[in-house]
């Protein structure tokens, strides 16, 4: 299967967008990278931060199947209201520590506020959940760096491929 084929949801955590006061400048962008990068993205949602809201807008894609890679952006920060990690948590069957972190670390060597992002992923039956930052600097600085190694993950995730040892030559 090449991305073509695979699909993608965006869902964005903002009271302020929700509202109509903002407009989702961050969803936009991840909905361009992702089709520059051969990913069609099959919905885009603009919801509160509402962890019930969100947990439930995400295990529903998750368990209809209609998207095999959810990419989430904001409320992953400190704010009072921001509750994207823990809504993600709550539904994920399978916690994927390894892209919150590859991201922060890299991030760290961009500003040093890295550190204060609460990202986390995870994955629910065939679908893979990941946090983004809220700011279109960071969703891009994000996204840039883990799209290289996501296709991967998302073949063994829907058992397109097992082989990583040959994969592992191609990216060392
Ligand atoms: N990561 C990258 N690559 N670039 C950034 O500018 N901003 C940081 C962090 N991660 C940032 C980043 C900041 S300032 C915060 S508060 C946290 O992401 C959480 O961001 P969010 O509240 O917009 O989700």
């Amino acid at each position: 299967m090449n991305n073509k084929r695979m699909k993608v949801a965006v869902i964005t955590s903002s009271d302020s967008g929700y509202r109509g006061e903002r407009e989702d400048l961050s969803g936009a962008l991840i909905e361009e990278l992702m089709t520059e990068n051969g990913y069609e993205v099959c919905k885009r949602l603009l919801l509160p931060d509402e962890r019930a809201i969100l947990s439930q807008a995400m295990a529903r894609i998750a368990d209809e199947g209609s998207a095999c890679l959810i990419l989430t952006t904001g409320g992953t920060g400190f704010s009072p209201r921001d509750c994207m990690p823990e809504a993600t948590m709550d539904i994920v069957e399978r916690n994927v520590p390894g892209i919150p972190e590859a991201m922060r670390a890299y991030s760290m060597t961009l500003t040093k506020r890295a550190m204060l992002s609460r990202a986390a992923a995870g994955i629910r039956k065939q679908t893979l959940i990941i946090n983004l930052p809220g700011s279109p600097k960071a969703v891009r600085e994000c996204l840039e760096y883990i799209l290289p190694q996501l296709r991967h993950g998302l073949e063994i995730m829907l058992g397109l491929t097992g082989n990583c040892a040959e994969k592992q030559e191609e990216n060392a």
